[in-house]
């Protein structure tokens, strides 16, 4: 198996904020982030594939199709947009990194044909970056819902 890996950056505002919380919730809760007229990062995305190469090609994966795909899915719909109010995803979720890198998942991974997607990385600074990985349960569909059955249940 063989890992690939392609870089691109973009730009886009966002807040942090959820109406099931009152005010004083969300302030303690997100600070300077819940600022609704929003705050902008300079995002880097590593969108890595995995897969056999090639032996016609040498190649794992066709890069100017994953280029393209990069383009089009992720970077054509977030760079330089205000996540909360232009991008569908985040009408609903609060758009912290963690739930970017998921959205990205989500947006990549039907697209991509010959090689399959290994990893989704999102740094919102030089410090801080999440892993999204197709294995596992990203977690961020009604989980509290979920949390609460289980335990309910005697499982969790
Ligand atoms: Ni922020």
């Amino acid at each position: 198996m063989v890992y690939l890996t392609r870089k691109a950056e973009f730009s886009a505002s966002h807040y942090y904020h959820n109406p099931a919380f009152p005010p004083e919730e969300n302030a303690r809760l997100f600070g300077k982030c819940n600022n609704p007229n929003g705050h902008g990062h300079n995002y880097t995305l590593e969108v890595t594939v995995k897969g056999a190469v090639d032996p016609r090609s040498g190649f794992v994966v066709d890069l100017k199709q994953l280029k393209e795909i990069m383009s089009r899915e992720v970077l054509d719909v977030l760079d330089h947009r205000f996540l909360n109010k232009e991008v569908p995803e985040f009408f609903t979720l609060i758009p912290t990194t963690e739930n970017l890198a998921i959205a990205i998942w989500k947006r990549l991974e039907p697209k991509l044909k010959s090689a399959q997607l290994h990893r989704v990385r999102v740094y919102e600074t030089p410090d801080l970056f999440v892993d999204v990985f197709g294995e596992e349960d990203h977690g961020e569909d009604d989980h509290r819902v979920d949390d609460q059955g289980e335990e309910a249940d005697g499982k969790a």
